[in-house]
């Protein structure tokens, strides 16, 4: 765990000058929306990535905690667990992730109760990836999308997917993916 929280550290000390270029804070993006169906940048309905519906009942990868130190607490900081569809294993082993592979960052506040104990708050966001090589050749064979709470609709601009395929481009040799998988040694009867 400690290599791979300094890993994690190590890829968003790389990645700084993206948070620079990244998707717009949320509250920017949602006004945005609301004004950009004119703009060049505004994602193209048939663009946009569906809903990941029943994710929380996929395999739980790991959790991660950004704190108000990071340079990414606006955007993504919180407690997050990271999950991935049973088409995406094979991925987290070997590297190369398969079409239809489908991974997502749950996000969530956090609680602190004064008394030593934090816990998870109301959620912020989910941050989703789906992987189909030929509709998103040009990120690197992965979509981009992020759905606010309550919403089934991926409010990102093209703009902001560009900002995420270039963070996740530092991990090329990953398949994009930052995340590692801790159990994925494990049999894989105990999977589905
Ligand atoms: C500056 C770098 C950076 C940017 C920009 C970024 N991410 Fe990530 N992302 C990460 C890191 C680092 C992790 C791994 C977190 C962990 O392992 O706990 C991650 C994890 C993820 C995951 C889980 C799969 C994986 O790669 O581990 C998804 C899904 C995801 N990000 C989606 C997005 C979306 C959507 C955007 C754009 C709105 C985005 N990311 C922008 C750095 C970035």
């Amino acid at each position: 765990m400690p290599t791979m929280l300094g890993a994690v550290a190590f890829a968003f000390a790389l990645a700084i000058s993206c948070w620079a270029n990244a998707a717009t804070p949320p509250a920017v993006a949602v006004a945005a929306t609301a004004t950009a169906t004119a703009t060049v940048t505004a994602t193209r309905d048939e663009d946009r990535i569906a809903y990941p519906s029943g994710y929380t009942r996929w395999t739980h990868i790991r959790s991660g905690l950004i704190t108000a130190k990071h340079p990414a607490f606006p955007r993504f900081g919180g407690l997050h667990h990271i999950y991935a569809n049973p088409g995406s294993l094979e991925g987290y082993r070997s590297g190369r992730y398969a079409d239809g592979s489908v991974l997502v960052y749950d996000l969530f506040e956090t609680r602190d109760h004064g008394d030593g104990i934090v816990d998870q708050g109301p959620r912020r966001q989910i941050d989703v990836m789906v992987k189909d090589s030929k509709r998103f050749a040009a990120t690197g064979g992965w979509g981009y999308a992020e759905f606010a709470v309550g919403t089934t609709t991926d409010r990102l601009s093209n703009a902001d997917r560009d900002g995420c395929a270039a963070c996740h481009a530092s991990r090329k040799q990953h398949g994009h993916v930052f995340s590692e998988w801790p159990n994925r040694a494990e049999p894989r009867a105990g999977e589905s």
